[in-house]
């Protein structure tokens, strides 16, 4: 029996845009890695991790000067085949634009010629290095420079491409935004997820409901049905639980479900289907068993 090829994430871009930074922040250090031999000459730092079930992100390549180089020999369809997404790394503090703009532009149509349905994302990186009122025209400048790169590329192979460009820092929220955005649009029927997700919400009553993605613990659907103040909640709590699955993970323990509680409210963090986890915010009375239960009886229709 054939088994389906794998679907892969790309990231790319030079040596120094800050991919492995981000990487550690977004996946916070889960990932095995090894060496992805490309022939006798080249080997690539290559990194696994489950992400939306079946993607293996490879981590990329852009590293090191001779594999940007050689991103056009016979070894370029391995790797740009099958791949769902490729996440594009701009240094917005470069000072070699147009190489960087060649190397995007040959990645680019790499992966047209490889993978035409994949969808392309690019970020402009390291914002914070920007003074805070260049930011803007910055970004936008950048944004249209991409954007004429994306079309000409397409242009010459008659294929049609399309790019979205999010700024971002690892030093603010945007580099979580940035992904968050980009992980919503790969979530397969999200809008029957979110409709699923109401119904369930409005059956416990709950204050708020989110699903977040396994390995990252982003934000994946959500529903509100309170005010709240603090609009980097999402972010925090991210970042509270990949720690604390860190520090489980260093005892050789694995975690399935958490339950904070208070007179105000209740959470409720457990496993949920293959990709996500599930947490629930409900009136501080309501109890745990009750939540667990709910939980339950919900994941069968979200499979
Ligand atoms: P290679 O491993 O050579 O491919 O580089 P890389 O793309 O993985 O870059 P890396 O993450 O190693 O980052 C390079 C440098 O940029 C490090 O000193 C980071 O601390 C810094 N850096 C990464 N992201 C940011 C950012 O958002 N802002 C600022 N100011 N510095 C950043």
């Amino acid at each position: 029996r054939e088994v389906a090829p794998k679907k892969k994430v790309l990231l790319m871009g030079k040596s120094g845009a800050g991919k492995t930074s981000m990487r550690s922040i977004i996946f916070a250090n889960y990932i095995s890695r090894d060496c992805y031999h490309l022939g006798p000459t080249l080997e690539i730092e290559h990194a696994h991790v489950r992400f939306l079930g079946n993607i293996v992100l490879l981590w990329d390549c852009g590293g090191q000067e001779t594999f940007m180089e050689n991103y056009m020999t016979s070894q370029r369809d391995q790797i740009f085949k099958n791949v769902q997404v490729l996440i594009y790394v701009f240094d917005v503090e470069s000072t070699e634009i147009e190489k960087d703009s060649r190397n995007y532009s040959g990645c680019l149509e790499a992966l047209l010629q490889n993978s035409p349905q994949a969808k392309v994302f690019c970020l402009v990186h390291k914002m914070d290095l920007v003074q805070e009122d260049k930011r803007n025209s910055v970004f936008e400048g950048l944004v249209s420079k991409i954007n004429e790169i994306t079309r000409e590329t397409a242009l010459r192979h008659q294929i049609p491409a399309y790019v979205q460009c999010y700024r971002s820092s690892i030093w603010d929220e945007t580099l979580y935004k940035a992904w968050s955005a980009i992980v919503y649009q790969l979530v397969p029927n999200v809008n029957v997820m979110e409709h699923k997700l109401k119904q369930f919400a409005e059956i416990m009553d709950a204050d708020e409901v989110l699903l977040l993605e396994k390995a990252t613990f982003l934000v994946v659907s959500r529903i509100t049905r309170r005010e709240y103040e603090d609009d980097h909640r999402f972010e925090k709590v991210s970042n509270i639980i990949k720690q604390f699955k860190l520090s489980c993970s260093r005892m050789g323990a694995q975690f399935e479900c958490i339950h904070i509680k208070n007179s105000d409210f209740s959470a409720f963090i457990d496993t949920f289907t293959s990709n996500t986890y599930i947490m629930s915010i409900c009136d501080g009375n309501v109890s745990a068993a009750a939540v667990a239960m709910n939980i339950k009886s919900a994941r069968k229709h979200f499979q």
